[in-house]
């Protein structure tokens, strides 16, 4: 991508200047408390070499999504807490958006000090569809860095939204490409120019309709491509099988008819799967094969023979993408399958390949159980936006900085 970078902005020289940072921080909180602060954790390298440059930074994120109004449930004031922590100085927080104590905060900056915004969708004109609303946001974010600030884009997890803060802030500033965003494209690049072959992709999560793109994308591309989570049950149907209570959408069947006619030699299905009596934690539960599933049951997980398969199949592949959970990994009786996987992935990594795991969930799934960050070659911030760059999609958050080089 010819985009200019942060280490450009740098050696531009940025002490004294106002620098707006882009950051995805939409991590999972529950009950106050911050269950997976990966997002964060990626984010201070940037936010970092810009404050010891000496610039005033004021950070602009989103989190879950809120109606347009303020909504204290959705406050960043939690990230901002976790933020200080990871930097290392203390980062304040907005009480709104671009409003009167945004403005006085950043007019009240010195050099090295960092201010967050609160919850960019707290105001309606970020993910409005109307050009001019979003632009008139964008005019007002361009107010609290100055005339001679910068826009440093380093929410990777964001940058396929069309929203204000992603792609018409950078049409305002002279605009940089974080060292996160950055460092993300670099390795989606990896898989698509001749990845080391075997290629293998696994799938999971819960429905085909949100990976329908990227299967149609990636099939043709890869030697292997696995299919897990709630989505199998959609492609047992489509095989003719019944399966119980387990998830199903329906009007995806003959999709995913389609998709086994022309991919056969590609695509693996579990042959085995865990079912359940109901949907908890202390369900009953069983194996059964693929095409037993008994009315009344649901499957959660992928069975142990299904798990030993494609294992197999991992262990001896050179590039893996990963993107969704196997099973109901949250629920212990359900998470073998996702654990296999993942450790799967880890051993092949540890043997040299190269390794992406994509997506909250996933990147979830692997904190949760445990296993470490570094079992891995990259954990992307980014579900939606590294499945749309992989699909080949024009994500808007790239496009605004291209030609800044
Ligand atoms: C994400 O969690 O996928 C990103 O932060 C983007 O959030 P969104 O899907 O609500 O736009
Ligand atoms: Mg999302």
């Amino acid at each position: 991508m010819a985009v200019k970078t942060l280490q450009n902005l740098l050696d531009e020289g940025v002490e004294g200047r106002g620098v707006l940072v882009r950051s995805d921080l939409n991590v999972p909180i529950d009950n106050g408390t911050i269950t997976d602060p990966g997002r964060i954790i990626a984010s201070v390298p940037t936010i970092k070499a810009l404050v010891e440059a000496g610039a005033k930074v004021v950070v602009t994120a989103h989190l879950g999504r809120p109606k347009g109004a303020p909504d204290p449930a959705f406050s960043l004031a939690p990230v901002a807490a976790r933020l200080s922590e990871e930097l290392g100085r203390n980062v304040q927080l907005a009480g709104d958006v671009v409003g009167g104590d945004a403005l006085a905060r950043s007019e009240g900056l010195t050099d090295g000090d960092v201010l967050l915004l609160e919850n960019i969708r707290f105001d309606a004109r970020e993910t409005s569809k109307d050009e001019a609303e979003r632009t008139k946001l964008a005019k007002a974010l361009v107010e609290l860095v100055g005339d001679d600030g910068a826009f440093v884009s380093d929410g990777f997890g964001v940058v396929h939204r069309k929203q204000a803060s992603v792609y018409d802030v950078a049409k305002l500033l002279p605009s940089y490409a974080g060292n996160l965003v950055a460092t993300e494209v670099d390795v989606l690049a990896k898989l698509t120019e001749e990845p080391a072959r075997p290629y293998a992709v696994v799938l999971g999560g819960s429905k085909v309709s949100d990976k329908l793109a990227v299967i149609e994308a990636l099939a043709p591309q890869v030697d292997t491509l696995v299919i897990g989570g709630g989505m199998c049950f959609t492609f047992f149907a489509a095989q003719g099988y019944s399966v119980g209570n387990s998830l199903k959408q329906d009007e995806m069947i003959d999709t995913c008819k389609d998709l086994l006619d022309r991919f056969a030699d590609v695509i693996h299905l579990p042959k085995d799967v865990v079912v359940a009596d109901s949907f908890s934690a202390d369900a009953e539960a069983k194996v059964v094969a693929s095409h037993q599933i008994p009315d009344g049951w649901m499957g959660l997980d992928i069975g142990p023979e299904s798990t030993k398969r494609f294992s197999a199949v991992l262990g001896a592949a050179k590039t893996i993408f990963w993107n969704g959970p196997m099973g109901v990994f949250e629920f212990e009786k359900f998470a073998d399958g996702t654990r296999g996987v993942a450790e799967a992935i880890a051993g092949a990594t540890a043997k040299g390949a190269f390794s992406v795991v994509g997506g909250g969930d996933s990147a979830a799934a692997v904190r949760s159980l445990g296993l470490p960050d570094d079992g891995f070659s990259h954990i992307s911030t980014g579900g939606g936006a590294s499945l749309e760059y992989l699909e080949g999609k024009e994500l808007p958050g790239i496009t605004a900085l291209e030609g800044t080089a």
